[in-house]
């Protein structure tokens, strides 16, 4: 399977992808972690990648897609691309190099978005939690390492990342949607394992 994860910031893309590579064994491929690799490797894509990041907005399409395009040279076989394609001109391009089965995207209402972003905790090992269930813990559950806070989770920075989500990548639902390639998964207050549960319905569907 060959499937784009759609949905705003702190929709809990990355909280489904850990929890969907491991079950389905797809190759997840987060672009905001390639960046955030590069920025602290000191690598150029990763300044140039900061500054945007850090403003809340998106790295230009030209960088993106030639990452994004180089990662899936190595991969064989399923993958889950996670934050990517944000725009229409990086989906068009992912069209060119990449045969994609399904879009499933992740909808929850924006008043819960600013309170997540800026709750996460995060681990090394790509784990991600949220303040009000680590009980006062700094440590990752998974795999022991001190937990942190993305520079980009402060409210600023989420409030630009919404409005760039909305002004940009939300277009990405008609896209996929006149494809017949989307699946919008609808989230409420649901947990993350309620929310997988939603999500491994339409997976195991789609794998009959
Ligand atoms: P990226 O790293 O992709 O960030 P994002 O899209 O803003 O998404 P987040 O990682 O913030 O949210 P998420 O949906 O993964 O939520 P999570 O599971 O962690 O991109 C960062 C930046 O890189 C971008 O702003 C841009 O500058 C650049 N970039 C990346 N891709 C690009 C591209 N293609 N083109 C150009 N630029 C690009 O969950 C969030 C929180 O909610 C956590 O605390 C979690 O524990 C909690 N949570 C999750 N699910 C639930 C639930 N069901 N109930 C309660 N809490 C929950
Ligand atoms: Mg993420």
């Amino acid at each position: 399977m060959k499937i784009i994860l759609l949905g705003a910031p702190g929709a809990g893309k990355g909280t489904q992808a850990v929890r969907i590579q491991e079950k389905f064994q797809l190759k997840h491929i987060s672009t905001g972690d390639m960046f955030r690799a590069n920025i602290k490797e000191g690598t150029e894509i990763g300044k140039l990648a900061k500054s945007y990041i850090d403003a809340g907005k998106l790295v230009p399409d030209d960088v993106t897609c030639e990452i994004v395009k180089q990662s899936l040279e190595k991969v064989n076989g399923g993958y889950l691309l996670d934050g990517f394609p944000r725009t229409l001109f990086q989906a068009e391009e992912l069209d060119k190099f990449a045969e994609i089965d399904l879009c499933l995207n992740i909808d929850v209402d924006t008043s819960l978005l600013l309170d997540r972003i800026c709750g996460r905790r995060v681990c090394a090992c790509g784990a991600s939690y949220h303040v009000s269930t680590l009980g006062g813990k700094t440590t990752c559950e998974k795999c022991g390492k001190p937990l942190y806070q993305r520079d980009d989770d402060n409210p600023e920075t989420v409030k630009a990342r919404l409005a760039t989500y909305e002004k940009q990548t939300a277009p990405l639902v008609d896209y996929y949607g006149k494809q017949g390639k989307l699946v919008t998964v609808k989230c409420g207050t649901e947990t993350p394992d309620e929310v997988f549960e939603k999500v491994c319905a339409v997976l195991e569907n789609f794998n009959k």
